[in-house]
């Protein structure tokens, strides 16, 4: 029985890195005419209400979203992110997070498709309305990781892949990577985006070495800790291994890394950016 739901995390910290990168990944892909295919193997329920009952319980946006959305000092490699969440919301007031499939559709042209799956009963249903009147965009019922696999190489020949899932089953750590290397061997210049959140250190270094053992090549690692790893249970920092980044969001990340540990950290937090797997 799936018990995850998003609403309770839109806007977290988490989403704040996952949707940057994803936004600056994004925009990329529409700097060419040529389309190109995104494929979300966790979709969540499309928009988020953060003046609603599940995000005002954790108050998690408040610690993330929150503390960004109206800064005057905004570094230029998070100005695209952060205006397609002030899209969404009037008065400087935060009523609305975009999921990573409203993140799509605000850079989807008539040239690209896009492929959003998800499994929760109640999530997809929002998750179809929310795609309603986007007409390149294909919603399914089922099992992300097997989607992922059953549309590669996609036509077009350009591809960003998604992969978020909740970690509510400790396979999924290494299921998610195993994806992206068979995932590879059938579409090797696509790009791909796992997120992961860090809980225990032991199932993130397991991993990166599933990575490097790999045939999969130019892989970026980037990670930031709210606070030092601990055995305790809960989330303290959040990552994403990037297979094939785009040239430019090394850079980036070194602009936004530091911005988002001064605004959202505290003495305690930490990142990192590497290039674990060389082109
Ligand atoms: C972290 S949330 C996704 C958030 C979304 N990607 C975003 O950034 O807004 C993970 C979602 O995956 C769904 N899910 C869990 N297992 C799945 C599977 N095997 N295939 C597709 N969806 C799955 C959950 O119901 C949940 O809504």
């Amino acid at each position: 029985m799936l018990s995850y739901r998003h609403a309770f995390h839109a806007g977290n910290f988490a989403d704040v890195l996952k949707h940057a990168v994803l936004t600056n990944v994004l925009e990329y892909m529409t700097r060419k005419d040529k389309g190109y295919t995104y494929i979300d193997s966790h979709s969540g329920a499309g928009m988020y209400q953060l003046t609603e009952e599940y995000a005002q319980k954790t108050g998690e946006y408040k610690q993330g979203i929150a503390k960004l959305i109206n800064n005057d000092d905004i570094p230029e490699a998070l100005e695209e992110y952060i205006a397609l969440i002030q899209s969404f919301n009037q008065a400087e007031e935060l009523k609305l997070y975009p999921g990573s499939p409203a993140v799509a559709k605000e850079f989807s042209r008539r040239q690209d498709s896009a492929h959003l799956f998800e499994l929760h009963s109640t999530d997809i249903n929002h998750l179809t309305e929310f795609c309603e009147r986007w007409s390149k965009s294909h919603v399914k019922q089922s099992d992300g990781y097997q989607g992922i696999l059953s549309l590669l190489p996609p036509p077009s020949r350009r591809g960003v892949v998604l992969i978020d899932p909740p970690y509510e089953l400790k396979e999924d750590y290494t299921k998610a990577v195993k994806t992206i290397i068979s995932a590879y061997k059938k579409f090797a210049t696509g790009t791909y985006i796992l997120w992961y959140p860090v809980v225990t250190r032991e199932l993130i270094d397991k991993m990166r070495e599933q990575f490097i053992a790999s045939d999969v090549k130019n892989v970026l690692q980037v990670e930031f800790c709210m606070q030092k790893d601990t055995d305790a249970y809960g989330m303290t920092g959040t990552g994403l291994f990037v297979v094939n980044p785009p040239w430019q969001l090394a850079q980036q990340l070194e602009i936004i890394l530091p911005y988002l540990k001064n605004k959202l950290g505290s003495s305690e937090s930490s990142f990192s950016l590497e290039q674990i797997i060389e082109e």
